[in-house]
C-alpha cells in the first residue's frame, strides 16, 4: 500500500511538546514505487542523498537511504526539516500526501470561541507564509482566547508559488476537523508545508535568523534542497 492518506493520529498524553523528540524521524516509504538492485537510479539517489548538506537541527540526509532501502520515493519527516525524493518532479508541486499529524489529547474547554481565533490566525499566517517570497515562506504569530494565548506557526517548502503555498496550507488546514479539532495543540506536517500551533506555550524563537541563500538549482526529478522546513 502506499504510504497512507489518512494522517497518522498521535495522541499525546504525556509529552509536554508536540516536538517530542521520540515521534521522529517519522518516515514514510513509498511501496509503489520499487527500486531494482542493479539500478543506477539507486547510485544516484545515495550520491545526491550524500551530498546534500543539511543543518545539524536537521540530520543527514542519506539515513532515508537505509529507512527505505528498496524505494524511488520516500519522505522522511524529522523534528525541524522533512525531506523527501521521488521518481517523478516534485518541485513546484503541491504534496500534501502522506501527511503526519500530532496533537495533544486534551481538548480546549470553550471549542467554538477558541476555533473561530484559531481559525482566524492560522488564516492570517497562512497569507503571511505565502506572501513571503522565495527565502522565507514561514510566518508565526499569536492571538489571544480569555486568558489564554494560541501560538502558531505556518510554513510552506520554497519552491512553491504564493497560490500554491495557500492551497497547500488550506488542505492541511483543513485535515483538522479529520483529526484534531478542539485540541490544545496540534502539528501537521505534508511534503510541501506544515502547520503547528499550541496553547500558552510559544514553541517557536522569537529572533529571526539571517535569511538562508537561494537554494541552488537541482536536477529536474530530484527533491528541492531538505532543510527548507527548518524552524527558524
Ligand atoms: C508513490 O509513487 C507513485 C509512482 O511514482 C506516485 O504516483 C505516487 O504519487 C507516490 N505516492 C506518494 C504518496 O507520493
Ligand atoms: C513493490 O514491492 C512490494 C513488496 O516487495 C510488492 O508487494 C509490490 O507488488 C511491488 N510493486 C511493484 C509495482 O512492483
Ligand atoms: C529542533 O529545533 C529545536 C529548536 O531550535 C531544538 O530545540 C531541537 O533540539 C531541534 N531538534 C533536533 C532533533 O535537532
Ligand atoms: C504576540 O504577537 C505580537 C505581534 O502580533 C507580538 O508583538 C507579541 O510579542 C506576541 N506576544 C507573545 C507573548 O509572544
Amino acid at each position: 500500500m502506499d504510504p497512507p492518506n489518512l494522517p497518522l493520529l498521535l495522541l499525546l498524553t504525556l509529552a509536554s511538546t508536540i516536538d517530542a523528540q521520540d515521534l521522529f524521524p517519522k518516515p514514510y516509504c513509498n511501496s509503489t514505487d520499487n527500486l531494482t538492485a542493479d539500478s543506477t537510479y539507486q547510485n544516484t539517489l545515495t550520491t545526491l542523498l550524500s551530498s546534500i548538506s543539511t543543518t545539524n537541527s536537521c540530520g543527514s540526509a542519506i539515513e532515508i537511504r537505509r529507512v527505505c532501502p528498496d524505494k524511488k520515493g520516500a519522505v522522511l519527516f524529522r523534528e525541524n526539516c522533512t525531506i523527501q525524493y521521488s521518481s517523478t518532479s516534485i518541485f513546484r508541486t503541491v504534496k500534501t500526501d502522506p501527511d503526519y499529524a500530532l496533537f495533544y489529547f486534551q481538548d480546549f474547554t470553550s471549542p467554538e470561541t477558541y476555533n473561530a481565533a484559531l481559525q482566524t490566525l492560522l488564516g492570517r499566517l497562512r497569507g503571511e507564509a505565502a506572501g513571503g517570497g522565495s527565502l522565507r515562506k514561514y510566518a508565526t504569530g499569536n492571538t489571544s482566547v480569555g486568558f489564554n494565548t494560541i501560538y502558531a506557526m505556518t510554513q510552506c517548502t520554497l519552491d512553491l508559488t504564493n497560490q500554491q503555498c495557500i492551497d497547500c496550507l488550506m488542505t492541511v488546514i483543513g485535515r483538522l476537523g479529520q483529526c484534531c479539532a478542539g485540541k490544545m495543540g496540534v502539528r501537521i506536517m505534508a511534503p510541501s508545508c506544515q502547520f503547528q500551533y499550541e496553547t500558552n506555550n510559544r514553541f517557536f524563537d522569537l529572533v529571526v535568523e539571517p535569511l538562508p541563500p537561494p537554494p541552488a538549482p537541482v536536477a529536474d526529478a530530484l527533491p528541492p534542497p531538505p532543510g527548507t522546513f527548518a524552524l527558524v
